[in-house]
């Protein structure tokens, strides 16, 4: 999977764009905007961030690799985690909480793994 993360990460944005845009469209036609932080996040951490990933690591082919692996899965659990959590929590069952917490430790973690690859590759 570490020769095809770029592709990888490309595609899995589009999945979270159409997901996303089907939510918003959901969300505007049932004049029900309580879902509003789910629809958002879902598409700058899945749909924005994920594509830019995607062309990262397809402009710095060096830095593909485990730790991409890693970023890739932290990226993604941590996101459906904190979406699942935050969508109960805005449905009144703020005992979620602890699953918010995680999947923003868990995109965290992603982002700081994403941070080193980063500043490897743009070494020189
Ligand atoms: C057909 C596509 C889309 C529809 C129908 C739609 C619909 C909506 C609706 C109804 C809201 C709630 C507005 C409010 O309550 O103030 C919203 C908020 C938002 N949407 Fe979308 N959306 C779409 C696509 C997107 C895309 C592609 C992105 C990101 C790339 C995006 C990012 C956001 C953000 C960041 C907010 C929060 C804005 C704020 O802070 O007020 N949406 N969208
Ligand atoms: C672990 C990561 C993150 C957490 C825990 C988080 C948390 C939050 C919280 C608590 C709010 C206020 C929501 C409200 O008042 O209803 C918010 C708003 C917002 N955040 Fe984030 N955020 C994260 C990452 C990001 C990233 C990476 C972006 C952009 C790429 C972003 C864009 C926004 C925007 C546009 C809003 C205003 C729209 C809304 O209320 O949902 N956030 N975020």
């Amino acid at each position: 999977m570490s020769d095809s993360i770029d592709r990888v990460f490309l595609r899995i944005a589009v999945l979270y764009a159409l997901t996303g845009i089907c939510g918003g469209i959901f969300m505007s036609a049932s004049h029900d905007h309580s879902l509003m932080p789910v629809h958002a996040h879902w598409l700058l951490l899945g749909w924005v961030s994920m594509f830019l990933y995607g062309l990262f690591y397809k402009l710095y082919p060096a830095t593909k690799g485990k730790l991409a692996v890693t970023q890739f899965w932290l990226a993604n659990i941590g996101l459906i985690v904190l979406s699942v959590a935050v969508g109960l929590i805005l449905s009144d069952r703020p005992q979620a909480e602890p699953g918010a917490a995680i999947g923003s430790l868990l995109i965290l973690a992603g982002m700081i793994v994403f941070a080193v690859n980063v500043f490897r590759g743009t070494k020189t």
